[in-house]
């Protein structure tokens, strides 16, 4: 289920029995004390799915009974609760990645919670304190869980937000299949040496360029989610008068056009979208990077105008994150760099074998239950300054745990104070990147490009 329009909204909620949504509105209406619903199962699952024309795509992994990974749907402010089952054959584990939850429900192997073997399951449950879009995905063994298709939206939904006229999720990703459709290997170690092996079918929720319904004249919430573990999208909207409203879970402070925008694995895309008032017109999202521009997905206008205007959609509310005390921050040094040194890799959570990348000059070696030394030890609700460098010839996707940062200036062109969890640093720019440390736990930051975080590009920060 990827388009709601509001009249449909409660029925295919209610139907899909996704979290809580249709249930904790039910509630409210009636009275009722907040009851918990039942939490969401999310079983992994091993199936044939037609990506591409011919037969069937084996060993491709799903969550749940759909053939792709569910939007899960919660609302900011209430209690979730999610049960991992693990019905394959290979430990896993979730991350919810942007969403500030609390260490123990991070998901991460080893360091944080044990492996979900085979038959076993593993209980999530947390508030989250941000609305906005989020997205889901294992925290192990992650090229092959990830690259065969475990990887989900997450909406997060506040009640005061303003009236859309549909919604449209899309999940965006690559699959490395070859011609026969079936799965080729996962990376090459040349290319995870520079910016990554890229897929080979790009998909818009698991097809190749979707198109869906929308209300004539009205506006569109598009929410839109890199889950790819490699592909840096730049995206443009032909076609209606789109704006830029949130990205990474956070709305922006000055709304814009989305100009050849850059995001990369990992970013997430709110777009408020009008459509054309002709019936029929087709609004596309394209991803205008590199040599092979692409349609990802289109719109097209259905019935009569609404006759909407983009002006009128009120503001978006900030999510509750800390202020930044830049005066009194402490700064950390931050690194990113290529490595010649082959640190032997524990093995444990889907090694590559391989040490390309360093943080502050030491490859990670593995997620395990005693990791290297954190990159930091942070107090407790002070203020800090990360000055990220990149000193690679790539642009990396840099993600951390746990806390939202805002993005205060870079070397190399203005930006905007945006909020978020996952920064795109290009060749050679430097960033700084204010946070306060207000959730404490072990967090780890990586480069979202997969092989990058599994072959050197992770570290973490500690907060006590
Ligand atoms: Cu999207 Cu370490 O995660
Ligand atoms: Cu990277």
């Amino acid at each position: 289920m990827t388009v709601f329009t509001r009249r449909n909204f409660l029925k295919a909620s209610a139907a899909a029995g996704l979290a809580g949504i249709g249930a904790s509105t039910i509630g409210r209406l009636s009275g009722l004390a907040a009851a918990r619903t039942d939490p969401v199962v999310l079983k992994t699952a091993t199936i044939e799915a037609q990506l591409m024309n011919g037969a069937p795509t084996k060993n491709v992994l799903t969550y749940g009974d759909a053939v792709m990974p569910p939007v899960i749907r919660m609302r900011k402010g209430e209690p979730f609760a999610a049960r991992l089952v693990n019905g394959i054959d290979d430990p896993t584990t979730i991350h919810w990645h942007g969403i500030r939850v609390p260490n123990k429900m991070d998901g991460v192997p080893f360091m944080i919670q044990p492996y979900v073997y085979q038959g076993d399951h593993f209980d999530y449950a947390f508030t989250p304190p941000d609305a906005g879009t989020f997205w889901y995905h294992p925290h192990c063994n992650t090229l092959t869980q990830m690259g065969h298709g475990l990887t989900g939206v997450i909406v997060v939904e506040n009640p005061n937000d303003p009236a859309f006229d549909a919604e449209v999720v899309i999940n965006l990703r690559d699959w490395r299949l070859g011609d026969d459709g079936q799965f080729i290997e996962q990376f090459r170690p040349r290319d995870a040496a520079k910016g990554g092996t890229y897929g080979t079918l790009r998909t818009a929720n698991w097809l190749d360029q979707p198109q869906y319904d929308a209300p004539a004249g009205g506006l569109v919430r598009l929410r839109a989610a890199i889950t790819d573990v490699t592909r840096v999208y730049a995206f443009r909207v032909d076609g209606a008068e789109a704006a830029v409203i949130a990205l990474d879970g956070n709305p922006v402070p000055q709304r814009f056009a989305p100009d050849a925008l850059q995001l990369g694995p990992g970013q997430r895309l709110e777009l408020a979208i009008r459509m054309p008032d002709d019936e029929g017109a087709i609004v596309s999202l394209r991803d205008v990077r590199g040599t092979k521009p692409k349609i990802l997905a289109t719109l097209r206008s259905v019935g009569k105008s609404l006759k909407r205007d983009v002006r009128d959609l009120g503001p978006l509310e900030a999510n509750p994150v800390a202020e930044v005390d830049l005066a009194g921050a402490q700064h950390i040094p931050l690194a990113l760099s290529a490595t010649a040194e082959n640190v032997p890799n524990n093995g444990i959570c889907g090694s590559l074998g391989y040490s390309f990348w360093a943080i502050n000059k030491v490859p990670w070696s593995g997620d395990s239950p005693d990791p290297t030394a954190p990159l930091a030890e942070l107090k407790l609700g002070q203020s800090y300054v990360v000055d990220m460098e990149n000193l690679t010839p790539h642009a990396h996707p840099i993600h951390l745990h746990g806390m939202s940062f805002k993005v205060l200036s870079s070397s190399t062109r203005p930006v905007q104070p945006l909020i978020s969890d996952t920064y795109l640093i290009q060749a050679n720019e430097k960033v700084q990147l204010g946070f306060v440390a207000d959730n404490p736990g072990d967090w780890l930051l990586h480069c979202h490009i997969i092989e990058h975080q599994k072959t050197g590009m992770t570290s973490y920060l500690r907060v006590v």
